[in-house]
């Protein structure tokens, strides 16, 4: 093993990402070293990627970023007392908190305030090799391919949504069918609702959800009434749960209007600015809105695994599967909304 390693930096303050060779990290005593294989491109990369206000306050330079990956153990800090081995496939999760924190003894790992990311605040999984917590590595079952392992940070955002209500039996309604999204209408269906509706306003992504999550009722807002579709769908009064992965202050007043009396929303989606809301309207519906961040530690995690084994298949999501020098086009795809997930393959170059 040479000690430096091919990855994707920030090297200073502006946009775009490098390819650097950079020294390889050491785990230090309650860490894994791990070798990459394949990497995700998050919404967040993009972000990173155009050093947008959110980037620039957040994101110290220089700075490995990526966060969604999947890789092997091979090495492992003197202080693990994880049975983990080295060659084990694994996956992590990319919130890294602090144990002694009030949340995290009263057993909320994920509401840690004082969470820190892997690629953005610490050196991050855009390399052949990352360091993480041992606490936050997630062992893969022999049958999850490396290029799934990558995308569970994703999925778990999506899970952990459709978490927060009822589905069984119900009427749901998902907006914004970007890689998330797609996900949860997959999981709302797996989950035993009535009917799933999932809007969007881009038709490349309502094809692709078509795939993602078939039996899914897809709607391009800008072209079809939602409320047709509920009446089409033998709706009488409204869907029973909402689940927001938009950030659009439209979907967001949809879900509002559409939402039966007493109806639950899972909000995911983060609006790029303070919006206006119709609070007279969520009061006198008596609506629950329940925000929702990341995933839970870990029984998101475990959850996300028993989907899998139980036969919903994220492969359709992934469109584009790329060397890792290709990382440009990769970053393009994802920006141009015709993409579903980006993979970065660590074991090749192009
Ligand atoms: N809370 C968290 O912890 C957390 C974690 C990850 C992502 N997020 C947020 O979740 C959301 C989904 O993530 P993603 O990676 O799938 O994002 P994405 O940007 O790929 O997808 C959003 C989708 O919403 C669609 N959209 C825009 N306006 C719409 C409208 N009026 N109606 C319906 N759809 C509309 C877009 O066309 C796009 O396909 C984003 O807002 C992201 O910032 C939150
Ligand atoms: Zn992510």
């Amino acid at each position: 093993m040479t000690d430096t390693m091919k990855a994707l930096a920030k090297t200073a303050p502006g946009i775009g990402l490098e390819l650097i060779d950079a020294p390889i990290p050491e785990a230090g005593p309650e860490d894994v070293l791990i070798r990459v294989h394949r990497t995700a491109v998050c919404g967040t990369d993009i972000h990173i990627w155009n050093w947008d206000e959110w980037s620039q306050k957040n994101v110290p330079t220089p700075m490995i970023t990526g966060h969604e990956f999947a890789g092997e153990i091979v090495a492992i800090g003197k202080d693990v007392d994880r049975p983990l081995k080295i060659g084990q496939r694994v996956s992590a999760e990319g919130h890294v908190i602090d144990l002694n924190s009030e949340a995290a003894r009263a057993g909320h790992f994920h509401l840690d305030p004082h969470t820190r990311g892997i690629g953005v605040n610490r050196q991050g999984a855009f390399a052949e090799f990352v360091v993480a917590p041992a606490f936050n590595v997630i062992e893969l079952p022999d049958d999850v391919p490396y290029e799934i392992g990558s995308i569970l940070d994703p999925f778990g955002n999506a899970v952990h949504t459709a978490q927060q209500f009822d589905l069984l039996g119900e009427d749901v309604l998902v907006t914004g069918a970007g890689p998330i999204g797609m996900m949860a209408a997959a999981v709302a269906r797996h989950a035993g609702a009535r009917t799933v509706v999932l809007t969007d306003i881009n038709d490349f992504r309502l094809d692709l959800a078509q795939k993602v999550a078939p039996g899914v009722r897809t709607v391009n807002t800008t072209k079809e009434d939602i409320h047709d579709v509920m009446k089409e769908l033998g709706l009488k009064v409204g869907f029973d749960v909402a689940l927001e992965m938009s950030g659009s202050p439209v979907a967001f007043k949809q879900c509002v209007d559409t939402l039966i009396m007493g109806g639950g929303m899972a909000m995911l989606g983060i609006p790029g600015k303070p919006m206006e809301t119709d609070w007279g309207a969520i009061i006198l519906k008596a609506l629950t809105i329940k925000g929702v961040y990341g995933r839970e530690m870990f029984t998101t995690w475990r959850k996300m695994l028993g989907l899998l084994k139980a036969g919903l298949d994220l492969s359709p999501l992934i469109t584009h599967r790329l060397g890792y020098a290709d990382y440009r086009e990769g970053f393009e795809a994802m920006k141009s909304g015709q993409s579903g997930k980006v993979v970065l393959d660590w074991d090749r170059a192009a």
